[in-house]
């Protein structure tokens, strides 16, 4: 099941919004075939292993990281390619939530009087397929954010300017990452201080749509975003009282707005998380800037951190700290990375960790904000 995992995780970045799986065919000791779900809409992992083994599948044990589809989807279903391919024993790490799936799958291999059995590295397989479980069971993408820092906690300098905080072999991991994900949201400031392409150079498996944050939809025609959204698309997101307005001008530039309820911060990024979810959006990247990342630490939405922390001594008390928003009154219950991975890349450091959200002893949560702190 370790490796059926390891083949697994290969497929990121090119499957969403289906679940990465791995499948390993074992006879006698002996592994006889392996695959894994390559591509989005291409034959699933438990094909491909057949495949690979042909006729030495009869009598084998699949190791499958995900219960098998039984259902028609884009490809067949895979229940009956292990039926019809002899396969004994089927060991699977976790059950499928998919609705057409959940438990239907193993139930149909057990009527064929195949040996089921689920659970073995269960915790494993969740963890690589979080995303698709979260988008599954919440209707939201996972959500990473990105942000590189001076070694005095800054994101950018009292006159705004951050480029470049971290150096290019970070940045790779950054265009790296871009290259995965299905979205990539930044706030207007940042749009209007840095003019980013929020591009994957080189291209990665996917095209991330580029996602603006702001009330009023007011972006510059001759920012980069704007200038490129024949090319990549650009959603712009906005508070629904100036929609009307600024529709129609982001629409003759070719690019779609979408608008959010006047309402808390926090309302407005469940109705846009929703939305992306509902365009089937796995993963997404948020890129900044200081209040962007505020809103969305404080509404708890951060679900995994990439910073990268150059060497420069920024300085200034004005200068832009990477995580704005009310914050956290006190660094015992406030949110943490666990289990976080910490790289030296060049002269940076890359930590990287998903973010684990201690609720308030009281189970109220509002009590871990400071409403004293300035916004
Ligand atoms: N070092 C890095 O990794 C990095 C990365 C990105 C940015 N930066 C730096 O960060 C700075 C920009 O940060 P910033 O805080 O000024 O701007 P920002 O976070 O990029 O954008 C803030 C804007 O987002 C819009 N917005 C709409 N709804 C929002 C909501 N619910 N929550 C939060 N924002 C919402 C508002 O736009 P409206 O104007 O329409 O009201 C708000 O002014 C720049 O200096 C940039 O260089 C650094």
């Amino acid at each position: 099941m370790e490796r059926a995992l390891q083949l697994a995780a290969r497929g990121q970045g090119s499957v969403e919004p289906n679940p990465m799986v791995g499948c390993v065919l074992v006879v006698g000791g002996k592994v006889v075939g392996e695959g894994w779900h390559r591509l989005f809409g291409g034959p699933h992992a438990e094909v491909e292993a057949l495949r690979a083994a042909g006729d030495a599948a009869a009598g084998a044990t699949a190791y499958v990281t995900l219960e098998p589809c039984c259902h028609q989807g884009k490809t067949p279903p895979c229940t009956r390619s292990l039926i019809a391919a002899g396969i004994r024993r089927v060991v699977v790490a976790q059950r499928d939530p998919f609705p057409h799936v959940q438990g239907k799958g193993l139930a149909e291999l057990r009527q064929h009087g195949i040996d089921v059995v689920s659970g073995l590295l269960e915790e494993e397989a969740a963890r690589i397929n979080a995303p698709y479980l979260k988008l599954q069971r919440v209707g939201q993408p996972w959500v990473l954010a990105k942000w590189a820092m001076t070694l005095d906690g800054k994101l950018a300098s009292r006159t705004g300017r951050s480029q470049w905080i971290s150096g290019e072999a970070s940045r790779k991991v950054v265009h790296e990452l871009r290259g995965r994900v299905d979205g990539i949201l930044v706030g207007r400031g940042t749009v209007l201080q840095d003019d980013p392409r929020l591009t994957a150079r080189p291209p990665g498996p996917r095209i991330a749509t580029r996602i603006v944050l702001t009330t009023t939809g007011d972006l510059p025609e001759t920012s980069q975003l704007v200038q490129t959204a024949g090319d990549v698309p650009v959603l712009v997101a906005m508070h629904e009282v100036h929609a009307p307005h600024a529709e129609k001008t982001l629409n003759r530039w070719g690019i779609e707005a979408i608008a959010l309820p006047n309402s808390s911060p926090r309302d407005q990024l469940t109705a846009l998380l929703n939305e992306l979810g509902r365009r089937g959006m796995t993963n997404i990247l948020v890129e900044g800037g200081s209040r962007v990342f505020g809103t969305f630490l404080d509404g708890q939405f951060i679900d995994e951190v990439h910073a990268f922390i150059g060497t420069q001594l920024l300085g200034g008390q004005d200068a832009y700290v990477p995580i704005a928003g009310t914050g956290y009154a006190g660094p015992d219950r406030c949110p943490r990375l666990e289990s976080p991975r910490i790289v030296q890349l060049d002269n940076d450091a890359y930590i990287t960790g998903r973010v684990s959200y201690t609720p308030a002893p009281s189970d109220d949560s509002s009590q871990n904000l400071d409403p004293a702190d300035p916004q």
